[in-house]
């Protein structure tokens, strides 16, 4: 065995390329280290534009992506087909990103393959087995199979030791790579914003696409965004709709045909990055947006029940919103009237990173390679960001 390090790097939506197109990069720049990326391709032309946009090209596709899909077909046909790209390539390490079908269906085919599994983004928990359906089992399915866990924050890597997933693996605290992401992208310079025309003083950037949304929950949130925009001649909304029919349909027939709401096909990520750093307020049930906002200060309404981020609301960026039409439009409303609650949340320093979670787990990689037995838990000193290393109950 040598100390060169292959890694399969397997992605699948939107969010898992963003989040792992800065790690890609920085394998890359590595010596001893190949990479293999492969796309499931589970979303389509929300993949593309990622891939695109970071300059990410798939080494395999496997275009699995089909409109309706179900939860399912899109597991069956990763497994498939990450299992034969593992029989070809023999990687070292099989690296995931998250809680979506594809990653777990990768995890799975790497553990099949007797290939050990890092997971990036490792550890977040509702502690609600279907909320968020499916992704909370989706994670825990994959904390059983990874013996690298890359947890983001202090309490995902505490989460994952009470979890006893230390016990026979490691568990790392690194950081969130979204903020190695968002961070690229926003240094980027970039033309003013083309995609509508602005008409009022504060902009309101909305997104919401999660499946247990799905219904009900949708329609409220977007009849709470139309009161909230009817009521306030001072903003407008921006919301790209996620091509999910499920999310297409209702948006579309509830808040169409507004003059101060715009409705857009999903941006590219260089576009959402510039309309969130032009926003004054972020409506989203994106996980993604909750750990980006923070970057340029901006307060978060998480349009959710439960949250397994709970550290956003712990540090002050974000408040649970829930789904709820009255609930969602007193809070936004209260945000765009008192001063001191939104400067309050606007300065809380963001929970989720400092831009270099990437170079650390590519160190840990390396060095995992080199000698299995000899690394230790992440040692971070690097700010007040971070609270010390995670140490397992046995310490
Ligand atoms: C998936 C993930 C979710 C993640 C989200 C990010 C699972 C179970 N869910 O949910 O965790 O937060 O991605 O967006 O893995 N579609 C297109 N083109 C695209 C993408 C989607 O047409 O580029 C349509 C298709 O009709 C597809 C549907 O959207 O069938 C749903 O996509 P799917 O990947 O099944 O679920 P998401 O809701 O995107």
């Amino acid at each position: 065995m040598t100390n060169a390090l292959k890694a399969l790097v397997v992605f699948g939506t939107r969010p898992e390329a963003i989040k792992l197109a800065p790690l890609i990069a920085e394998l890359r720049s590595r010596t001893g280290v190949s990479v293999f990326a492969c796309a499931t391709a589970q979303h389509r032309e929300m993949l593309d534009q990622v891939l695109r946009i970071f300059g990410v090209s798939p080494d395999r596709d496997l275009d699995i992506m089909r409109p309706d899909q179900s939860l399912a077909d899109v597991t069956a046909a990763a497994l498939h087909g990450v299992a034969s790209v593992i029989a070809e390539w023999s990687p070292d390490v099989v690296l995931v990103q998250g809680d979506t079908a594809s990653a777990m269906a990768a995890a799975l085919a790497a553990f099949y393959g007797g290939v050990p599994v890092g997971h990036v983004e490792a550890g977040l928990r509702t502690d609600i087995r279907s909320s968020p359906f499916p992704e909370e089992m989706t994670r825990r399915i994959i904390t059983q199979i990874a013996e690298l866990h890359f947890a983001p924050t202090r309490r995902s890597a505490e989460n994952l030791v009470r979890d006893h997933a230390d016990a026979e693996g490691h568990v790392f605290l690194t950081g969130n790579t979204v903020v190695d992401a968002v961070r690229q992208i926003a240094a980027r310079p970039r033309a003013a914003n083309r995609l509508f025309e602005r008409s009022a003083e504060r902009l309101i950037l909305v997104t919401a696409h999660r499946r247990e949304n799905f219904g009900e929950p949708i329609r409220a949130i977007c009849r709470a965004v139309r009161r909230l925009v009817d009521e306030n001649a001072g903003i407008e909304v921006v919301y790209p709709v996620h091509l999910n029919p499920n999310i297409q349909r209702p948006v579309r027939e509830i808040l169409s045909g507004h003059e101060r709401i715009h409705l857009l096909a999903p941006v590219d990520y260089e576009e959402l990055v510039a309309l969130m750093s032009e926003s004054y307020l972020v409506l989203t049930d994106s996980g993604g947006l909750q750990e980006e906002a923070p970057v340029f200060g901006k307060p978060v309404l998480v349009l959710r029940r439960d949250t397994e981020r709970p550290e956003a609301i712990e540090a002050g960026t974000a408040l649970l919103a829930g789904t709820d039409e009255d609930g969602i439009r007193g809070l936004a409303g209260r945000l765009l009237r008192e001063r001191s609650l939104y400067e309050r949340m606007a300065h809380a320093k963001s929970p989720f990173g400092d831009g270099h979670a990437s170079e650390r787990i590519a160190d840990l990689l390396v060095a995992w390679k080199r000698d299995a037995a000899s690394v230790q838990p992440f040692h971070w000193s690097g700010g007040e960001d971070f609270a010390p290393p995670v140490s397992s109950p046995a310490d």
